[in-house]
């Protein structure tokens, strides 16, 4: 099928939202004969879209394949700001790499990067991310907020809200955020956070929020030393999910995060934030690159830190550990 009009079928259905249309209707708006839509259609089928189709009421898309490309990010975006400009790879070394140099190119803030698959994933303290292709979303968003420089840790957690509503927005899960940034379910990760700074001492260029998000990998698709920490949506839920639209509802619900963190501060976010963690009031061992502290998570301070109670009624700020519950 040519690639215009197999757009332009796909902005059709995607204006439909979930209704019939016509196969009168479409000819029309795509501009080709109804036998010509009739092979479209079932173009789209080999190509794993379930279409239904109805006498008297025509076609409507009951589920896509489990797709991303710019396309299928960018119809039924619902965003002003966030994934207008998208920068979609099958393949890449990481993200987050490609987002810096666009960064640096002074793209427009909301550009994201995503690829189905990296060779070099990059994680938390210098770890590898595990991102094999047709799986995952492996996602770098850039933005440029005029905040103070020690404030940036403060978009993380702003993040992990956005992305613990669009899964339970999406699916019946009810997923926890340890701090700082990781996002659990059952106790094993599902999502991962970094968040790079492009900055002067008093200035921020740029952020760069990379999301590591796991969704339709089998246990068995993991290497083994994963297998007892990490799970998908689709191990927790035993179905597949749609990766485009997940975008695209973290996508907006970040943007409506952001907004309200530009004009509100970070108050709200922390109080949203607080109420998916699972790290506070309990005793937990943060395990930092200069040693470990014990005690109680007391809360966040606004720098994003973790406070610890230590048995010595000490309050310890913890910027970056693991954390052991
Ligand atoms: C963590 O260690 O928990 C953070 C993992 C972040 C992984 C994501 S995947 C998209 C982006 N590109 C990368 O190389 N890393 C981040």
């Amino acid at each position: 099928m040519q690639t215009g009009l197999r757009t332009k079928l796909l902005k059709a259905f995607s204006t439909a939202d979930g209704e019939f249309l016509s196969g009168q209707k479409i000819s029309e708006t795509i501009g080709c004969s109804r036998t010509a839509v009739w092979k479209h259609i079932e173009e789209l089928r080999k190509e794993g879209y379930e279409l239904e189709a109805v006498r008297r009421l025509g076609y409507r898309i009951k589920k896509k394949p489990d797709k991303i490309s710019n396309n299928e990010i960018h119809l039924g975006l619902k965003t002003q700001m966030m994934g207008r400009t998208i920068h979609f790879e099958e393949t890449v070394t990481s993200t987050q790499k490609i987002a810096q140099s666009l960064a640096n190119d002074g793209v427009q803030e909301g550009t994201i990067v995503v690829a189905d698959q990296q060779t070099n994933g990059r994680g938390r303290m210098s770890r590898a991310w595990y991102s094999p292709s047709g799986t995952g979303i492996w996602m770098s968003m850039i933005i440029r907020p005029n905040i103070p420089v020690n404030t940036t840790p403060q978009l993380t957690l702003l993040t992990a809200v956005a992305i613990v509503q669009a899964i339970e927005e999406l699916t019946p899960l009810k997923p926890d955020i340890k701090w700082p940034n990781d996002i659990m379910i059952n106790g094993k990760k599902v999502v991962g956070i970094l968040t790079e700074l492009q900055a002067e001492a008093d200035q921020v260029h740029s952020v760069i929020i990379g999301t590591g998000i796991n969704v339709n990998q089998k246990i068995e698709d993991f290497p083994e030393d994963l297998q007892n920490i990490a799970t998908s949506i689709l191990i927790e839920t035993g179905t597949s999910w749609e990766r485009a639209q997940l975008i695209q509802t973290i996508l907006l619900r970040f943007e409506s995060l952001y907004s309200l963190f530009l004009s509100k501060g970070f108050k709200p976010i922390k109080l949203l934030w607080e109420s998916y963690a699972i790290s506070l009031n309990k005793v937990l061992i943060a395990r930092t690159l200069k040693g470990t502290v014990e005690g109680i998570a007391i809360g966040i301070d606004d720098d994003g830190a973790l406070l610890i109670e230590t048995c010595e009624k000490k309050i310890e700020k913890i910027y970056s550990a693991d954390i052991e519950l």
